[in-house]
């Protein structure tokens, strides 16, 4: 490929082979799914993942955009997508289009994402009628686990029909995509077949229209908890934990740094 796709591209998948994505927070870990991911998501997770924080509810406008535009640096052909954080929204339309401008024109996101169903449904009209591609996120939203009352599975039993009102509605609201977080699969199969825009899914199912992961997760490199939908296709982690303490018994053992990690004091070129 040699542009990246545009949300319409993105919208075109539906039914198609499967949408590929994954969250990613700074320039490195950006150019390695550069190409591979149709669109690589700058989430408001790297508040929890990179930032140490109890909750993506701590995010601010400035830790989005600084990694915003770090992601940025490290793609040339996916699509850059932009979580909205807690707070910048869901006042008023007019405050949202406000922020969701800033980080588009601050990070070169080609779209933004933002939490909620029926009740964001007028924003979204507005962010999409006024030059802001929308990508939906239902089901479960971190944002709101301080009512939620936890990271549950949503829209189980009888809050299905209250799940595929919110599909519907973000839909006809004029989104591009739809994040399905963490609700049963028969309903993310249900919701992925009665609505024309593509269904993303995280703790939902293989039937998506695409999945996305938080890469730290996936790597295996954020290891303070793990959710059931998480799997880890790496353990990066562990051996960044073996490397430390191996570095810190070198250098208590006096064998780091050897010769070849050390300079002569008067010599050849090729050594300075
Ligand atoms: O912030 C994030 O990483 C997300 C994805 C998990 C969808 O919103
Ligand atoms: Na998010």
């Amino acid at each position: 490929r040699k542009s990246a796709p545009m949300p319409q591209d993105i919208m075109a998948r539906k039914g198609g082979t499967p949408l590929v994505s994954l969250t990613a927070y700074t320039t490195p870990m950006a150019e390695m799914m550069d190409g591979i991911c149709d669109f690589v998501l700058v989430g408001d997770s790297v508040g929890m993942v990179l930032h140490g924080l109890p909750s993506t509810v701590g995010v601010t406008m400035e830790m989005m955009i600084m990694h915003g535009q770090a992601v940025r640096r490290g793609l040339t052909t996916s699509m850059l997508v932009i979580d909205m954080p807690f707070g910048s929204y869901e006042e008023s339309r007019e405050q949202a289009f406000r922020n969701a401008a800033r980080l588009m024109a601050e990070t070169g996101a080609g779209a933004v994402k933002l939490e909620g169903g029926r009740g964001i449904e007028k924003t979204i009209q507005f962010l999409v009628s006024h030059g802001i591609p929308v990508m939906a996120h239902i089901g479960l939203t971190p944002q709101s686990v301080n009512t939620l009352g936890g990271y549950k599975v949503q829209g189980r039993g009888k809050e299905a029909k209250a799940l595929m009102k919110d599909a519907k509605a973000v839909a006809d609201a004029g989104a591009f995509a739809v994040v399905l977080e963490k609700v049963p699969a028969v309903m993310a199969d249900k919701i992925t077949a009665q609505i024309a825009i593509p269904t993303i899914g995280i703790g939902a199912s293989a039937n998506c229209d695409g999945q996305i992961l938080v890469v730290d997760d996936m790597l295996g490199l954020f290891t303070a908890f793990k959710a059931k939908f998480v799997k880890r296709f790496a353990m990066l982690g562990d051996d960044a934990r073996e490397a430390i303490q191996a570095y810190a018994d070198e250098v208590q053992a006096r064998s780091f740094p050897a010769p070849e990690h050390t300079f002569a004091e008067d010599v050849p070129e090729k050594t300075k």
